[in-house]
């Protein structure tokens, strides 16, 4: 696993002046993953840095991995790998850990009024994280603050993994 670029860096102590907006800049994070298992160490890494409340968007194609990325998010709570699976069927796969953990899958998604009647809106946010594939289903209404995860395929096993947040994660860390 490779991170091709280092979060841009801004420097509060120098008093800088900033709109609310600019204070929590996006920081982006690229790695190749060169294996499903790099690709749950990748997940495992971000897993770690989220809070109840948190939501996080997978964005990808078809196979790309982003049930692969969940399981590795999942084990930082403590589930299991195996305890983890695709979750186009039950949209939403909830999980008794400290915090909740909500593993949703938007795939079959067709309209926006569905969400409603899943109760997608009552699931996230709140105290539990949530993970959310094919996130784009519910663009738009999605808390601007969630962290965006890009995954796209550069052959068989390799994979660009872009992470978009906000800086009050400990990005350095990751
Ligand atoms: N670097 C890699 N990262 C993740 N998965 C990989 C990688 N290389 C190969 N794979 C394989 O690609 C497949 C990814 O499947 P996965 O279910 O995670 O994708 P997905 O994006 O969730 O698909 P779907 O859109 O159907 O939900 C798995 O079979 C996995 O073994
Ligand atoms: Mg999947």
């Amino acid at each position: 696993m490779k991170c091709y670029c280092s979060p841009r860096r801004y420097n509060y102590q120098r008093g800088e002046k900033r709109s609310s907006c600019e204070a929590k800049p996006k920081q982006t994070m690229k790695y190749i993953s060169k294996g499903p298992d790099e690709t749950k160490e990748i997940g495992f890494r971000l897993g770690r840095l989220l809070r109840p409340g948190d939501v996080v968007g997978l964005y990808g194609e078809l196979g790309s991995g982003k049930t692969t990325l969940v399981k590795g998010i999942a084990r930082a709570l403590g589930i299991e790998d195996k305890d983890i699976v695709s979750a186009s069927f039950t949209i939403i796969a909830d999980y008794n850990t400290t915090p909740p953990f909500s593993h949703i899958d938007l795939y079959r998604i067709e309209k926006d009024s569905e969400l409603d009647d899943i109760g997608f809106w009552d699931q996230i946010g709140s105290d539990s994280i949530s993970v959310i594939e094919w996130a784009e289903k519910a663009e738009g209404r999605l808390p601007e603050k969630m962290v965006k995860v890009r995954l796209k395929s550069l052959g068989e096993e390799m994979r660009e993994i872009t992470i978009e947040g906000r800086n009050e994660k400990d990005w350095d860390n990751l």
